[in-house]
């Protein structure tokens, strides 16, 4: 069992929790996830750390309410438990001195983002993110994204905070000006697919997290199977990070509407 210490509602759709995880705080990398339960037979959900405290002991992970398992999470609150948290798995992001990285999150991506953008800084690079999201308030995380980044770009669809426009308007004009080594990108299945087209034209070496598509964690599901280089890959196992060039993300997005009305049925049932 781990004590919820804190919750914050982002949005209607979007919670940020901190659970108490000593052992995972200490040794999370960023990249990795973590697979929460709730309830003896909640189902298993793989959700990336956003973040951890050492001395305090914690980590914190940003949820979004999806389906059944993740409503249940989203519901609990501070001083709650859930039944059991396992991690940290995945292997962790390659992060190294490159030079300028471009770093590029829409949605809940920008959460497994965050950690990622803190390691790139740390390791001594010139850090310039781009964040998307729909409008002003599903924007997340941007001032911890300001205190490890050298640069911030907001794209909001609705012209309503930052830049009007799309996620790869923003990283376009970046990539114009400046010289870029590496580009990360985390979001939306379409979101990633077109950031890597247009990091391909520019020769752009670009890694995509694709742990949003996660359903066990295990490798036993199936479910997060992509192809990658032509080769058949397990995003759990083998990733969550892939080189973007090479993922086959039209195959990837008509796999995940493959469950949507199965998860349909879940939530009307839910809400019954
Ligand atoms: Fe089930 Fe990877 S999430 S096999």
């Amino acid at each position: 069992m781990n004590k919820i210490v804190e919750k914050e509602n982002f949005s209607e759709k979007v919670v940020k929790i901190v659970v108490e995880a000593p052992l995972i705080a200490k040794a999370r990398k960023p990249g990795n996830f973590v697979i929460v339960r709730v309830g003896e037979k909640g189902e298993r959900i793989p959700l990336t750390i956003a973040g951890a405290d050492v001395k305090k002991g914690t980590i914190t992970m940003i949820v979004q309410k999806m389906g059944v398992s993740s409503q249940k999470l989203c519901a609990l609150e501070a001083g709650d438990y859930v039944t059991d948290l396992v991690g940290p798995l995945g292997k962790p992001t390659e992060i190294h001195n490159v030079g300028t990285v471009l770093c590029c999150g829409g949605g809940v991506g920008v959460a497994p983002l965050l950690p990622i953008v803190e390691g790139y800084k740390k390791a001594g690079n010139k850090v310039i993110t781009v964040l998307a999201a729909r409008n002003k308030d599903l924007l997340i995380l941007e001032d911890e994204m300001r205190k490890h980044s050298d640069e911030v770009i907001i794209m909001t669809d609705d012209g309503s905070y930052g830049k009007k426009g799309l996620i790869t308007e923003g990283m376009e004009e970046v990539i114009q000006r400046e010289n870029i080594d590496e580009c990360i990108t985390i979001g939306p299945a379409i979101m990633m697919k077109f950031c890597s087209l247009l990091t391909k034209k520019y020769e752009i070496p670009t890694m995509a997290s694709l742990n949003s598509i996660m359903v066990d964690g295990t490798g036993m599901c199936g479910a997060c199977r992509v192809t990658v280089d032509g080769k058949t890959k397990f995003t759990c196992v083998d990733g969550p990070e892939f080189d973007a060039h090479k993922i086959d993300f039209d195959e990837m997005m008509s796999r995940l509407g493959g469950y949507k009305s199965e998860e349909q049925d879940k939530m009307d049932h839910f809400h019954e």
